[in-house]
């Protein structure tokens, strides 16, 4: 199954009340694992790079590159996605690499600036046959500082989608980016409204703060793509931590990464189940 267009994993699955797991690639063994993740659980599954990252390579070609030779190669449907561009020259370059779909981030801006800056991004994206999502009631942690107070308004949604023509729309619903504890408290009440308001798929950022139990009562109140990043890098990180402790002689640097890609892979599987994302 090569990589397929992000909406022909997030559409049918916010039809049948199903998670999608978007998870941030930063090193090629991310998107690895990740993958290798998603076949384990038979899932659908959406590779995401953050412009945050892309400023780390410097570049996006050549993360972006590997990520789509890792997507191609895949047992199971993959899609590509830029995550949170606030550049439409990067949104360009991605839609040129071969990206299946961005996130236009103007969530910093006001309602009408939002609005036009997202909306001309749709238009050429459409164009382009790219899917796009964007973000309506900011959500925080982006800078830091945890800020999970903000909340997307229903008929301020509903009017956004239709004057943008956005394809999934990223809300703020009690979550915070880059949370190292897994205690947000989501507003439930506010997602199933959100569903009900919103004619496109909802997206939940900063779900790295939100336990297993809340993911699946998001999803169950009409959540459908997932975001999580900083988990996994949690993930990541502890099993390279591992690995190097007491081993001073190790430097082979296949033996600590591939220790973290393992856990990362083990993780991502059980965590499409969290998200019921396996295709029924
Ligand atoms: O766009 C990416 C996500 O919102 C990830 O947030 O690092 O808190 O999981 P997180
Ligand atoms: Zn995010």
């Amino acid at each position: 199954m090569p990589l397929v267009a992000t909406g022909s994993i997030v559409e049918p699955a916010a039809r049948s009340r199903r998670g999608v797991g978007a998870f941030n690639v930063i090193q090629l063994e991310h998107a690895e694992a990740i993958v290798a993740g998603a076949e384990r659980a038979g899932a659908p599954v959406v590779l995401q790079i953050s412009e945050n990252a892309v400023r780390y390579h410097g570049a996006l070609a050549p993360i972006g590159r590997a990520a789509l030779a890792v997507a191609r190669a895949a047992d199971v449907p993959v899609a590509l996605h830029l995550d949170h561009a606030t550049s439409a020259e990067l949104v360009r370059e991605a839609v040129q690499l071969g990206f299946t779909s961005v996130m236009f981030d103007a969530s910093a801006l006001a309602y009408d600036a939002n609005v036009r800056a997202t909306a001309e991004v749709v238009s050429r994206c459409h164009a382009d046959g790219v899917w796009v999502e964007a973000e309506l009631g900011e959500v925080g942690g982006k800078d830091g500082v945890h800020a999970a107070g903000a909340r997307t308004d229903p008929g301020e949604a509903a009017a956004f989608v239709a004057s943008t023509g956005v394809d999934a729309l990223a809300v703020a619903v009690g979550s915070s980016h880059a949370m190292l504890t897994r205690d947000a408290v989501l507003d439930l009440d506010l997602i199933a409204v959100l569903d009900g308001a919103v004619p496109v798929p909802l997206v939940l950022h900063g779900s790295s703060g939100v336990a297993d139990g809340h993911l699946t009562a998001a999803v169950e109140h009409g959540m459908t793509k997932v975001n999580i990043a900083t988990h996994l890098n949690k993930v990541f990180t502890a099993a390279v931590r591992a690995c190097l402790a007491g081993e001073h002689d190790l430097v082979d640097t296949r033996r600590y990464l591939g220790a973290g890609r393992a856990s990362v892979t083990d993780e991502v599987a059980r965590l499409l189940g969290v998200l019921r994302a396996v295709n029924p």
